[in-house]
């Protein structure tokens, strides 16, 4: 399904998507290799790149969609340097619990929805956004709602997957039970771009495939079920998969010669900064 934009509705429904990974909080960090790798990057860019990381004034740094609050403890230490205070912010008050009682003190906590944020306009100079944008309903409400919250000079820093990524899972799925949808839907590049231009002053956008290996299908799906990332959309079936349905996923799933499944996750970067 497309609205008149031509942008997929992903549909994902809010309550689900707090709910479960609130219940993945515990299980999150061990597993979320992809997680870790994607936000690392915009760590360093940040520390290379953040001019008002280096001021010393009182800077104000938002980890949106924080979960267990990984990111939010590095970037905490990162404006303890030079003065900065950080928030953490996330639609599920489990995880916001977890990160809570792990992280440090001085880290102000906050349940937020992305696509609404409570806060003010022109009281941020960072905002950081770690794979957080994909579960939203609208990637375009998101990038205004970062706009309107940055300062004048403020910089975004957004990762996010799009559409290619699991594409091994979504074409196992589909010869199994080409009925029911069992992937998340992702933005389509040319889209995600376009409503970034739309939104923001000169963005810059970078794209990696990145290849994850398991030791089988069922590996994989462990893996989405222990970060919370498991299918949302509004058309999951109500009952739990059939055995047979998931073994005849594993059979369609391509293996590799030296055993391994793999999954394609296809990552993008989002940089930007507001003029003074
Ligand atoms: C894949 S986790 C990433 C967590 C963290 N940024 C990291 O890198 O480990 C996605 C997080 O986004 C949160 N999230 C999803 N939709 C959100 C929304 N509309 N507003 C705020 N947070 C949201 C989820 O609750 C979850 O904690």
């Amino acid at each position: 399904m497309a609205d008149l934009t031509g942008i997929p509705a992903r549909a994902p429904l809010k309550s689900a998507i707090a709910r479960d990974f609130g219940a993945a909080s515990k299980t999150y960090n061990p597993a979320a290799r992809l997680q870790r790798y994607m936000g690392q990057v915009m760590v360093d860019w940040l520390q290379e790149q953040a001019p008002r990381s280096q001021a010393g004034a009182d800077w104000q740094l938002l980890d949106l969609g924080c979960g267990t609050g990984w990111f939010t403890g590095q970037l905490a230490g990162l404006a303890a340097r030079s003065g900065g205070t950080v928030t953490g912010a996330d639609l599920s008050p489990g995880m916001l619990e977890y990160a809570r009682a792990a992280g440090a003190p001085g880290i102000r906590w906050l349940v937020a929805d992305a696509e609404a944020l409570p806060l003010d306009d022109n009281s941020l100079d960072v905002v950081f956004s770690n794979l957080m944008i994909q579960w939203c309903s609208h990637s375009a409400a998101v990038l205004a709602e970062c706009r309107r919250v940055l300062r004048p000079g403020g910089q975004l820093f957004i990762s996010t997957l799009l559409d290619g990524t699991l594409e091994e899972l979504r074409d196992a799925w589909h010869q199994a039970d080409p009925e029911h949808e069992h992937v998340n839907r992702f933005d389509r590049e040319a889209a995600f771009r376009r409503q970034a231009r739309e939104v923001l002053p000169a963005p810059v956008i970078t794209t990696e495939s990145i290849v994850l290996d398991y030791p089988s299908p069922l590996a994989l799906l462990a893996e989405l079920k222990a970060i919370g990332a498991g299918f949302k959309g509004s058309s999951r079936r109500r009952k739990a998969t059939a055995p047979g349905r998931l073994r005849a996923m594993c059979h369609h799933y391509p293996k590799a010669d030296d055993g391994l499944v793999y999954a394609t996750y296809r990552a993008a970067w989002l940089t930007c900064q507001l003029p003074d």
